[in-house]
């Protein structure tokens, strides 16, 4: 079994990323990140503080805006409508999830499609599915960028991805369709997901739920990808139970530091993308 470093490569990832910044620099153009956080949510104020701290490591210029729980939809939307207006800033990023009074549909939607560097808008989205990507999802990216890494082989493969978001699953089969993979999505509705996945030679474990994925469910030599960000007994979990499954697993990512730092490193990516292509 070989593990998926996350660390490692999103650091040899973000070594490619400071030159290419540096370079942008250099032509007068430093890349700019806008983080907005609303409410106090422990674990989106650490995404968040993380995010920022990239963007400095980097040296790209970045704004964190934090609001309070109570902050209205307009004043949101506001707030998104002077970035999309801001020449410093490429990219904008929104925390999700978002107080309920907030309709996370309208935020996604307010960022104008050039600066969604979470690839959340419905155009964006449209423009993966139809094989004409401009921002790709995060996570999806940086889990793509880890197989290339290790030369997974991904054409004509089958892949199995348990979970259906906007945010991970959805994007990751279109991506991996796109590599000319066969791929089937399964879900909290599937019927015997066991006869799925043991099926797949890439399976990807996006479902939001503890230890989902047991040691029966793998096929011998298969690629696991875990994206479970789970909190149990107050310890970050996976959706993979790696303990058991890392012994018939070919490949396996670990929770912590796996896909996690790759997500971070795509988003700096995609900022990058975005400085790249602004207007002279
Ligand atoms: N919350 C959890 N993951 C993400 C992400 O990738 N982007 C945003 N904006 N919010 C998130």
């Amino acid at each position: 079994m070989e593990l998926l470093n996350g660390k490692e490569i999103s650091g040899q990832k973000r070594e490619e990323l400071f030159e290419e910044i540096t370079r942008l620099k250099n032509n007068g153009i430093t890349p700019g990140l806008a983080v907005i956080l609303v409410g106090d949510h422990p674990a989106s104020r650490s995404y968040v503080l993380s995010k920022q701290r990239t963007c400095k490591e980097l040296g790209m210029h970045s704004v964190l805006t934090e609001l309070p729980e109570s902050t209205t939809e307009a004043e949101l939307l506001a707030r998104i409508g002077a970035f999309n207006q801001d020449p410093s800033v490429d990219g904008i990023l929104v925390q999700l999830p978002l107080p309920p009074h907030i309709s996370e549909r309208k935020v996604i939607e307010a960022i104008i499609p050039e600066k969604d560097v979470d690839g959340f808008h419905p155009l964006n989205a449209g423009k993966l599915f139809t094989g004409d990507p401009a921002f790709v999802p995060c996570t999806p990216l940086g889990i793509l960028e880890m197989l290339k890494y290790k030369n997974v082989d991904i054409k004509g493969k089958r892949v199995v991805v348990v979970g259906r978001s906007n945010i991970v699953g959805k994007p990751v089969g279109q991506l991996l369709l796109a590599e000319d993979a066969t791929v089937s999505f399964c879900h909290s509705k599937t019927n015997n997901l066991a006869e799925h996945t043991i099926q797949a030679d890439i399976l990807i474990a996006a479902a939001g739920s503890a230890k989902l994925v047991t040691k029966d469910m793998v096929k011998q030599g298969a690629v696991v990808i875990d994206v479970g960000m789970n909190k149990v007994d107050g310890k970050l979990c996976g959706d993979v139970d790696f303990e058991k499954v890392k012994d018939v697993a070919g490949m396996i990512t670990p929770v912590p530091g796996g896909v996690g730092p790759m997500t971070i490193t795509m988003l700096m990516n995609n900022t990058v993308l975005s400085a790249k292509r602004r207007k002279a």
